[in-house]
This record gives C-alpha cells, sequence and structure tokens, in this order.
C-alpha cells in the first residue's frame, strides 16, 4: 500500500448505473474500481431500476475485489466503510446499502451512510485539498441541477441557493442526444459531437437566465432543440449535428457558468466548486474557468473521471464525516431515494 497514514475508507455507490468501490486514505484515492450496465440500458434511453439493481448485485463482489487489489490491500485493513444512502434509485442502493452493513458488520468498524450529492462535492477534496471554510458548489448531475452555499459539507450544512425548476442539466444532455440521434447517456456523445461546431449557430434559450434568481430551466432548451430539429427534418434538410450539439451546450453552459459566478459574488465567497456529471463538460469547465477568473473567484473542478459517479467520491464523504467525529450510521439504516440535498439518513 501507499505510504500514507490515517484511517482506510471503504466507498460503495450505487444510486444509479455505476457500482463504484473507491478506497480514501488521508484525502488520497488508494485504489477504485467501477462496473457499469450503461450497456443495458441504451436502447431504453435511460436506467432501468431493476435491471440496475441486478447489476449490482452481479458487480459487487467483484468490484470490491478489484479496488482492494488496485489499493494492494486486503479487507482487514479497512478502518471504515462509506455508503451512498440516498437520493438514487431505491432498489440500487439497496444493494450498495446490503454490501456496506456486511462488510461493516463482518470487518467490526463503522459504517456512515452518506448522501450522493453531498459526496459529488466531497470528491474534489481529493484533487483540491480540504475545502475552504466557505465555498459555493454547482451541483449539476442526471437527476439535480443545484447552486448551494456549502457551510460545512461534512455534517450537511448546505444552503439552496437555487435549483432547477423542471429538468435537470443531464437529463438535458440525455434528451438532446436522443433527438440527435447520438447515445445514451447524452452527456459525452454531445461533448464529442459539438467539437468543431459552431457554438453561435443557433441561439437557443437560455432557461431563467435574465431573471433574477438562481434557479434554472431547462425544459423549454431542450424543447427548443427538438423544435429545431423537427423543423429541418420536415423542410427535408440535413441537420448540422455538431452544430447543433455545439449550440446546445453553450447555451447550457452559459446560464451554469453566469449563474454560479454570481452566486459566489452575491454569496460574499471565493470559491467556486463544481460537481457531478455534467461538470465533465468541456465548455462548461472553460466558460466556468473564464468568469471566475474575470470575477476573481477560485475555481475548482475534479478531472472528469471524479465527476461522474464513482466510490472514491462517497469513501471522501464518509472519510470526512469519521474526521469530523460524526456519529456513525446505525446496522438498520434504510435507503432514501428521495433524501434531500443537506438531509441525512436514519
Ligand atoms: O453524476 P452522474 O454520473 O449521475 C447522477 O448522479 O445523475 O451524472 C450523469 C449525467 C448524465 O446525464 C450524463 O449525460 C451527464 O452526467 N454527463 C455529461 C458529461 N458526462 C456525463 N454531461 C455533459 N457533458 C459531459 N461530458
Ligand atoms: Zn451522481
Amino acid at each position: 500500500m501507499r505510504d500514507v497514514t490515517g484511517p482506510l475508507v471503504l466507498g460503495i455507490e450505487t444510486s444509479c448505473d455505476e457500482t463504484g468501490v473507491g478506497l480514501v486514505r488521508a484525502g488520497t484515492v488508494v485504489g477504485q474500481a467501477l462496473a457499469s450496465s450503461v450497456d443495458e440500458h441504451a436502447r431504453f434511453g435511460g436506467v432501468v431500476p431493476e435491471v440496475a439493481a441486478r447489476a449490482h448485485v452481479e458487480a459487487m463482489p467483484g468490484t470490491v475485489a478489484a479496488a482492494l487489489a488496485a489499493a494492494g490491500a486486503s479487507p482487514a485493513d479497512v478502518d471504515a466503510v462509506a455508503v451512498t444512502a440516498g437520493p438514487g434509485l431505491a432498489g440500487a442502493l439497496l444493494v450498495g446499502l446490503a454490501a456496506a452493513k456486511a462488510y461493516a458488520l463482518a470487518l467490526d468498524v463503522p459504517l456512515f451512510g452518506v448522501n450522493h450529492l453531498a459526496a459529488h462535492v466531497a470528491v474534489d477534496t481529493l484533487e483540491h485539498g480540504p475545502l475552504p471554510e466557505q465555498c459555493v458548489a454547482l451541483l449539476v448531475s442526471g437527476g439535480h441541477t443545484s447552486l448551494l452555499r456549502v457551510d460545512d459539507l461534512a455534517r450537511g450544512e448546505l444552503a439552496r441557493l437555487g435549483s432547477t425548476v423542471d429538468d435537470a442539466a443531464g437529463e438535458a444532455f440525455d434528451k438532446v442526444a436522443r433527438v440527435l440521434g447520438l447515445p445514451f447517456p447524452g452527456g459525452p456523445p454531445i461533448d464529442a459531437a459539438a467539437v468543431g461546431g459552431d457554438p453561435a449557430y443557433v441561439h437557443f434559450p437560455r432557461g431563467k437566465g435574465s431573471d433574477a434568481t438562481f434557479d434554472f430551466s431547462f425544459s423549454g432548451l431542450k424543447t427548443a432543440v427538438a423544435r429545431w430539429v423537427e423543423a429541418r427534418e420536415r423542410a427535408g434538410e440535413p441537420v448540422p449535428v455538431a452544430h447543433v450539439a455545439a449550440s446546445f451546450r453553450e447555451a447550457v453552459a452559459d446560464v451554469l457558468s453566469a449563474k454560479a459566478v454570481v452566486a459566489c459574488q452575491d454569496a460574499g465567497v471565493g470559491t467556486l466548486v463544481i460537481g457531478g456529471g455534467v461538470a465533465a463538460n468541456a465548455r462548461l469547465r472553460t466558460l466556468a474557468e473564464q468568469r471566475c477568473e474575470r470575477a476573481g473567484v477560485t475555481l475548482r473542478v475534479p478531472r472528469p473521471s471524479l465527476c461522474t459517479d464513482n466510490g472514491v467520491m462517497v469513501a471522501a464523504l464518509g472519510a470526512m464525516q469519521a474526521a469530523a467525529g460524526v456519529t456513525p450510521s446505525p446496522l438498520d439504516l434504510s435507503a432514501d431515494p428521495g433524501l434531500p440535498l443537506g438531509g441525512r439518513a436514519a
């Protein structure tokens, strides 16, 4: 094992279609493994909960073994187990919880049930070190889009500044990809298709971009793209996929980064953290970097592989909770599919 000291925390993530297992020690990734059932869902254009849950059952033992092997560790080296307790798909969450409880019980180590959304923020500490006393987080995933003021992540002290009033940003990527005939999940193929496209080719609407709140809306944007593509098809004209992908991506990145910077200024906070699958988006990363630099805000975005669901994000938050003296979870901890931001499962 690598030469770092501190408790070794095993993190298990099964809220959606990725079986993620990670090992973290002293704020460092020491091993991780990931299995995904994404190919089994692709033809449905979205994640099928029962298929995801079964895939987690099959993948769990091998993924835990692979993460331990990558860390050069054995189960007996694990000092604490962290697991996503919510939000997410009920059946999928239950598989991770069952596995985590079994490891915690068998190894006689504490169990920490963690909030998936907070874990998307916590993962940044593995790349950029401890968070400052206060920061603003832009959380952009397949199911959530929110701006938060983060006061104490380990204790779930977060203030919601704004959220999407309809679709999540990732959901918009997934739906627009379908309209453009690109595969699921839509974020990566749209990012790839947009390279070489003109972001100013179509000026798509920036939902809630001009109102004074920190709320977002992506459903009108999704519909605008669909209408635009339909009109082209009806006219028998080819759809310029690269231009549409670039224009759509620009609209999302524009409104997200603009509101995030204003939220920092409004809250008097000097650091912005972006987390969640959509934080892997190349244009969002570039535009946020430019705008933060201009506004004197420090931007922290984890590397793309840490933005999408994984096990080390869960281990990172579990380790933060253990270090902060948070009471471990009971072994009858329940899955909470609707766990709110800042909420802790019981
Ligand atoms: O955080 P995540 O892995 O799972 C949830 O907690 O939802 O986020 C998945 C979402 C999907 O909607 C996917 O299309 C989007 O993140 N995504 C991206 C990119 N990579 C993943 N969206 C835009 N650009 C990307 N490069
Ligand atoms: Zn996620």
